[in-house]
């Protein structure tokens, strides 16, 4: 479904992805894990096609990444998004239908299960300048969840959400499992990658150093985080 060949970025005199490539298929909850500054924005911006690999090439279904038609089925939610403050979370998604082409009545119902998925139709109506920060991200999600992708991406969402910010977001992702959407989640929150999805690789400074189904990376005993520090320290 994705697939990365030999993807190479430099920004300047800086190499920021060396030779990356993996594969992600159809279905899969898979999670891209690595210290700050290891790539994984830049490898959701190359993909998303925000900016452009130097060398090798990034398949969706098959078709260059750099092709709007590639790209259609994506939700994205980006690192630290922003909400208008003034804008109520409906109205928010509602500028996020407009996007995707809804007529009114299709941007409605789209909205209103958007709203449902992520728990927020009792807030919807409140000015997104009141919302708590796990509040945001909800609505956040609901907004690349609005097109009903087939991959939704995203990084970082729980990033500074508090302990019960962080489960109900799990919940949430937990729910859409199984309904066909394929998964790309940066996270840091690695018992909760754990929990949540099927694959991982990890990344750093640029090289991708293992991809496989979470119960093959796992050693006797070990949790995900004793792998990220076996594998992040050899280097
Ligand atoms: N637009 C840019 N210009 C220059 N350097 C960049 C730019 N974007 C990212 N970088 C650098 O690329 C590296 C990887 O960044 P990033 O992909 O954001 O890492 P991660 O998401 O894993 O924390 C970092 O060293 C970062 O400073
Ligand atoms: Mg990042």
């Amino acid at each position: 479904m994705i697939r990365f060949r030999s993807v190479r970025k430099r920004y300047g005199a800086l190499t920021v992805l060396e030779n990356v490539s993996f594969e992600i298929s159809a279905g899969d909850f898979f999670a891209l894990l690595g210290p700050n500054g290891a790539g994984k924005t830049t490898i959701i911006r190359i993909l998303l096609d925000f900016t452009q690999a130097g060398s090798g090439e990034v398949l969706i279904n098959g078709i260059s990444s750099r092709l709007p038609s590639a790209r259609k089925g994506i939700g994205y939610l980006p690192e630290n998004i922003n909400l208008p403050a003034y804008l109520s979370g409906r109205e928010y998604l509602r500028r996020h239908a407009r996007l995707s082409d809804f007529s009114g009545k299709e941007a409605e119902k789209a909205i209103d299960r958007a709203l449902e998925t992520v728990g927020m139709k009792s807030r919807q109506r409140s000015r997104c300048g009141t919302y708590s920060k796990g509040m945001m991200q909800r609505i956040g999600l609901a907004a690349s969840l609005i097109a009903s992708p087939q991959i939704l991406i995203l990084d970082e969402p729980t990033n500074g959400l508090d302990p019960i910010g962080i489960r109900e977001f799990r919940m949430i992702l937990e729910n859409l499992k199984g309904q066909g959407v394929t998964l790309f989640l940066n996270s840091h929150i690695l018992s909760e990658v754990e929990r949540i999805c099927d694959t991982a690789a990890i990344i750093d400074k640029g090289h991708l150093l293992i991809k496989d189904e979470i119960p093959n990376l796992l050693h006797e005993g070990e949790s995900l985080e004793d792998v990220f520090v076996r594998l992040i320290n050899r280097k």
